[in-house]
This record gives structure tokens, sequence and C-alpha cells, in this order.
């Protein structure tokens, strides 16, 4: 199990996140080495087929990711009952777990992850107001902005989200902390640059790596096209 580096903390850079929603499964492992030098980490998408329409993937699936990549792994629970699931998949080898805002008890599983030395993030549908997690942020290291219904990929941008991605930023510069804004659903190379120019600072990609000809040539661009250098960030806390 190669040792992870500590998950990395916003440094002014856009982190670019694919998600292995898109991958083919049959080649999971190679087409994880394929990004792994142009990608800043993966995220997991879990769904439970209640809290969204669609059934995913479980922990020993992203056990099997952590284990194919030196990647950090993010584990979005699109769940209605993440506090059932985090332990396990913290011990599947998880470093950011995110909640849904609008799922059971989300506050206090953001509490329970960090108490595991784990990065926390929060999760907001495109129909719940930004203020629903404004508390939230004492206690998140991420802040994630849906653009698209959560439960599938290759979806439309939803357009109207960037007000709610300026007013996360707004507070999250507000409240003086390093949290990312990360945003997920129908980002591409032109929805990037709306979603980083609306105060986003980390990019979920499914169907736009994974449907590329060329996935690591697709994020090289996309770095070099946000004028944020080619390379990921350093990973450090
Ligand atoms: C929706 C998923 C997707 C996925 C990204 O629940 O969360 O948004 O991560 O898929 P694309 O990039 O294809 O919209």
């Amino acid at each position: 199990m190669t040792i992870k580096p500590p998950f990395p903390r916003p440094c002014g850079k856009i982190s670019l996140v694919p998600s292995v929603l898109s991958a083919d499964f049959s080649r999971l492992e190679s087409c994880l080495k394929k990004i792994e030098a142009s990608a800043d980490w993966v995220q997991v998408d879990i769904m439970d087929g209640h809290f969204v329409p669609n059934l995913s993937f479980g922990p020993d699936f992203a056990r099997a990711v952590a284990g194919s990549t030196c990647l950090g792994v993010d584990a979005h629970l699109m769940v209605e009952r993440p506090g059932k699931f985090i332990d396990a998949f913290a011990a599947a080898g998880a470093r950011l777990i995110t909640v849904h805002a609008e799922a059971e008890d989300s506050l206090f599983c953001l509490k329970r992850i960090h108490s595991m030395g784990l990065a926390a993030g929060v999760a907001l549908r495109p129909k719940t107001p930004f203020k629903r997690v404004a508390s939230f942020l004492e206690a998140a290291d991420l802040v994630l902005i849906m653009t698209v219904e959560p439960g599938f990929g290759g979806q439309r941008f939803i357009s109207a989200m960037l007000n709610k991605i300026a007013a996360a930023r707004r507070a999250i510069n507000a409240s003086g902390r390093k949290i990312w804004l990360q945003v997920d659903g129908g980002i591409n190379s032109c929805t990037a640059k709306l979603a980083v120019k609306a105060g986003a600072d980390s990019l979920v990609m499914g169907s736009a790596v994974f449907g590329a000809r060329n996935p690591a040539g697709f994020l090289r661009g996309l770095r070099l096209k946000l004028n944020v250098g080619d390379l990921p960030c350093k990973k450090r806390f």
C-alpha cells in the first residue's frame, strides 16, 4: 500500500478531480495510472438508491481505487444516512469524505470525519441554498456545490448555480478558513472557466476526463487554459 501524501489544502491553484463514475471499470487501474500525473485527487461517487435514484459503489470499490493509484481518494457520499458508512470508507482509504447537508446528521458526520484525521466536505444539491451550510464552515475543509442533480454523470451544467458558487466563495473568504470550493456536474473546458470565475477552486469531472481521447492531455490542457500552470497542487497540508 503506497503511503499517500496528506490531503492538499487550498493553495491558490485549481484542483482537478476526475470522478471514476465515468471510467471504464474493466480497466480501472490503467485509467487511473493514465491521469495520476495530471490530477490532484480522484473522486468516488457513492450512491444509495434512496438519497439519489442511482446505486453505485461500496467501500470495497473505494478500496480498489485507493489501491490502484497514488492519488488521494475523495468519497462523495450521496446517501441518506452517511453516519452508517463513514468508518467503512475511512477504512477503505478515503482521505476526504463529503456528506450532503440534506442527509441525516450531516454536521455530526463532519465532526466524526475530522476526528478520524480525514478531510471533511459538505455538499449541496442544486435546490439547497448556500445559507443551509453557512454554519458548517467551521467544521468543513471543502464545500461541494452540485451543478447537476446528483445521481448520474454526463448531465448538463446548471448555470443558475453560478450565483450560489459566488455566494459560497464570499462566505469562505469571510470565514478566513482554508476551505476548498468544489463544483461537480457537467464540468468541461467551457463550464470550468465559468465555475472558476465564479469562485470555484476544485473541479470534479467525470465524462469530460474519461470521455476524452487523451484524459491526461485534457487535464493538462485545462490547467493551462485556467492559467494555473500544468502541474497539480503540491501535495501538502
Ligand atoms: C452526479 C455525479 C457526477 C460525476 C461527474 O451525482 O457526482 O456529477 O461526479 O459527472 P460529469 O462530469 O460527467 O457530469
